[in-house]
């Protein structure tokens, strides 16, 4: 069972986020709480190579802003590691610098589509090359006299989003970006008290140029895509009771509170609070031995897109039918996490069936003991260490030390809270 109460570690959609920001506004920032998980790392190392000077001192960044039009040609390669939102928001911002750079990453990325954001900055007049017409790393990019774009998005994605919305603070005019379902709004919520000019209208969001972005101190509030698997685990681990203390609950980024307030699970939120903009709340979640099934669909799934592989854990564990659907995107992320959560369920004894868009489970089974493929996926890895609180036999991950992706120190809080 787990017991016990913690603090939890940064988001880091906004640790990105704060970085980038910070590394375009004019004056010094400092970052507090900020996620020091391999991705934003990358990002840090990116913004370096253009001449950003950012500081880790005592858990805290430093960083002293270039401006909007400060940023330096890289002398380097820019190396995204395993990070899609690194290079997809940054693309959009070079977009608007007027000089050349090059960016890579790893061989997830590598297989990970970028025309969703380098075909609307081509639009915007911005040269980009790349693999398959510059759709895959490396990525080749001439920015600079960007046009404004009216644009309607065809993928639910925050990642496309912010990339356009960060080349749009560079257009000679206004920009409208339509979304078909909202997505996580970090980055308008935090651009607009960088100063930025942005008007959200329901699924309509205009940005208007400004000359700069001013500086900020920043909280990063802690991410409830890291609490997801904690919250799994204590919800089907017999005796559980877990304080997750600190959970950024931005409403487009709750759906799995939705879900598993739909499945029976029990979930309080204690502490509500606004921290910078953000929604911030402790969680407090018990055993729920009475699980239902549910279905899952594209009117939540951007609210939820990366806390699949931990629901899906979830639902092994709640009586009848749980169907996953409208979830392609699922293909495209760190590894393909349909075939990933297929695949290592059904060894584990689940009845599960892979659809196109999707997964159907059938509850409750019992799970027994496996060698996982992680595909060195930090949420496939982290997910199965779940599934192994419940399994008879032990669950053997191929790869422990991706889960440094997003949640440094995983496992350590993992064994300190079981019992
Ligand atoms: C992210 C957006 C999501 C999510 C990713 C982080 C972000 O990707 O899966 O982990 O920080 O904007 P998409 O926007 O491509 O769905």
């Amino acid at each position: 069972m787990l017991r016990g109460s913690f603090e939890l570690i940064g988001d880091k959609s906004i640790s990105h986020r704060a970085i980038m920001f910070s590394s375009i506004s004019k004056g010094r920032n400092k970052i507090s709480n900020f996620l020091m998980g391999q991705d934003c790392l990358s990002t840090i190392s990116c913004f370096r190579k253009m001449g950003v000077d950012i500081q880790i001192d005592n858990g805290d960044v430093f960083v002293k802003g270039n401006g909007l039009y400060g940023l330096k040609k890289p002398q380097d390669i820019l190396d995204v590691g395993n990070s899609g939102t690194t290079i997809r928001l940054i693309m959009g911002i070079l977009a608007g610098n007027n000089f050349e750079a090059t960016l890579i990453g790893d061989e997830s990325i590598a297989k990970r589509p970028m025309k969703r954001v380098t075909n609307p900055l081509q639009l915007m007049g911005c040269r980009i090359e790349g693999n398959e017409d510059a759709n895959y790393t490396p990525i080749k990019i001439n920015g600079g006299n960007l046009k404004p774009i009216d644009y309607k998005m065809s993928v639910s994605s925050a990642q496309v989003k912010s990339a356009l919305i960060l080349a749009s603070l560079y257009g000679n005019g206004m920009s409208t970006i339509e979304e078909k379902v909202k997505s996580r709004n970090h980055t308008e919520i935090m651009l607009k008290s960088f100063g930025a000019d942005i008007n959200v209208d329901g699924l309509k969001i205009n940005i208007n140029p400004v000359d700069e972005l001013y500086s900020q101190n920043i909280y990063v509030p802690g991410d409830i895509s890291s609490a997801a698997f904690i919250i799994v685990g204590a919800l089907i681990t017999k005796g559980s009771e877990v304080v997750i203390k600190n959970v950024g609950l931005n409403e487009t980024r709750t759906g799995i509170l939705d879900v598993v307030k739909a499945m029976n699970g029990y979930i309080e939120v204690l502490n509500k609070r606004l921290v910078g903009g953000e929604v911030v709340g402790d969680l407090l979640v018990r055993y729920s031995p009475n699980l239902y099934a549910t279905t899952i669909d594209k009117s939540i799934m951007p609210r939820l897109i990366d806390e699949i592989p931990a629901i899906a854990i979830l639902a092994t564990q709640a009586e009848g039918t749980t169907t996953i659907k409208d979830a392609k995107e699922l293909k495209v992320k760190e590894s393909n996490r349909i075939k990933a959560v297929v695949d290592n369920l059904r060894l584990m004894g689940a009845y599960i069936e892979e659809l196109e868009d999707g997964m159907v489970i059938r509850g409750k089974s019992t799970l027994r003991g496996a060698n996982i493929q992680t595909f060195k996926d930090h949420r496939i890895a982290m997910a199965f260490s779940i599934a192994d609180l419940i399994s008879d036999g032990n669950v053997k991950l191929d790869n422990k030390e991706c889960v440094d992706i997003s949640f440094p120190g995983y496992f350590e809080l993992l064994k300190n809270l079981q019992l």
